[in-house]
């Protein structure tokens, strides 16, 4: 029989995203229209373990859909990656009567949800992080608006470079992952994209077609380098030196985490928290909240995690005829 659940918590991990709080809205008005009390935690899996824990009403998240960062705050814990940080986290759940939790976040976060429901606490992953990287779900919370943030400022950086006939590197975040960097690449239409999971570290192919596209005429040279691949600042070094064309380094960074959700992070983050509380209303654990084909799924955490998620070859393929 499934495991009755009265109270649950709810805390978001790892880098913010924007549309967070309108997950954890919907996870707070989804479960009390569900009959369920809800508690948030505070900073993450930190503040489980200091036991920073609220209770929370319909009115404790008025006023947040539209607001970038989370209102929970987050934070990385190292000492939750151990068994007695998740068996001291297990036991706090019990002593604040925390039957089931929410966890909105990435992999990392999953990883430690599933710990958590091995030890009895009935969790659910809601998928909330920039990068786009994880495997079981074609859309994340936070995407959206920071591959929109990226994108208007590269238009920016676009504008100075062909003013002063430079090229740019632009360095967009992603951890390991270059989706932000290809739907930049596209959207602003870089002359090159450096993705993790597609660039060979050729710099002398990249110096060529730079040289080339100066020959054909071209104003300017937009690089999107991915973080995964980094070091943007020597590389732009490098490129000026061998090409003698000025070359000049942008690091995005943080911006692209912030600001105002877009409607598509606004939506996405209400359903598939809504989504989530349902699950742990139905006594379900273990799960993750996913976007395939057109529909909100889930997925058992284990098979979630051991998913692998690569780069579109027809995309990445698209965004090189592109840039010709
Ligand atoms: P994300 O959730 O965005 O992937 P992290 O990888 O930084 O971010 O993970 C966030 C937090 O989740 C970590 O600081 C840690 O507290 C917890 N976590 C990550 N991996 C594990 C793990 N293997 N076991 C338990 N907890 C983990
Ligand atoms: O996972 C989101 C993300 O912004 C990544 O793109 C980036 O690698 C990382 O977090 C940066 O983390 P921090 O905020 O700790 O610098």
């Amino acid at each position: 029989m499934a495991k009755e659940i009265k109270t649950i918590g709810v805390l978001t991990s790892g880098g913010d995203a924007p549309g967070m709080n309108a997950a954890i809205r919907a996870v707070v008005r989804k479960s009390l229209a569900n009959g369920i009390k809800v508690k948030g935690i505070m900073k993450g899996y930190n503040g489980l373990l200091n036991e920073e824990i609220v209770d929370m009403d319909a009115r404790s998240v008025s006023d947040t859909i539209q607001r970038g960062g989370t209102v929970l705050y987050t934070a990385r814990c190292a000492e939750f990656r151990t068994p007695e940080g998740q068996q001291k986290g297990a036991e706090i759940c019990k002593k604040h009567g925390i039957d089931g939790l929410v966890v909105i976040g990435g992999d990392g976060s999953f990883a430690g949800a599933q710990k958590l429901a091995a030890l009895g606490v009935s969790t659910i992953g809601v998928p909330g992080t920039i990068d786009l990287d994880i495997a079981c779900t074609e859309y994340t919370i936070g995407f959206d608006t920071a591959v929109n943030t990226a994108m208007e400022a590269i238009d920016k950086v676009r504008d100075t470079s062909t003013s002063h006939e430079r090229c740019s590197i632009i360095e967009v975040m992603g951890r390991d992952a270059g989706y932000i960097a290809l739907w930049c690449g596209i959207a602003n239409g870089a002359e090159d994209i450096l993705l993790p999971e597609k660039y060979n570290h050729d710099e002398q192919v990249l110096i060529n077609n730079i040289i080339n596209n100066r020959k054909k005429g071209k104003k300017h040279h937009i690089v999107i380098n991915a973080e995964g691949i980094g070091h943007s600042e020597a590389m732009a070094r490098r490129i000026e030196a061998a090409t003698g064309i000025e070359t000049r380094a942008t690091i995005l960074g943080h911006m692209q985490r912030g600001g105002s959700p877009t409607c598509r992070d606004r939506v996405t983050a209400s359903i598939m928290g809504a989504y989530a509380a349902d699950l742990l209303a139905q006594g379900k654990s273990n799960r993750v909240v996913g976007y395939r084909n057109g529909s909100y799924v889930d997925f058992d955490i284990d098979e979630a995690l051991a998913m692998q998620k690569g780069i579109n070859d027809y995309e990445y393929s698209v965004s090189r005829v592109l840039a010709i």
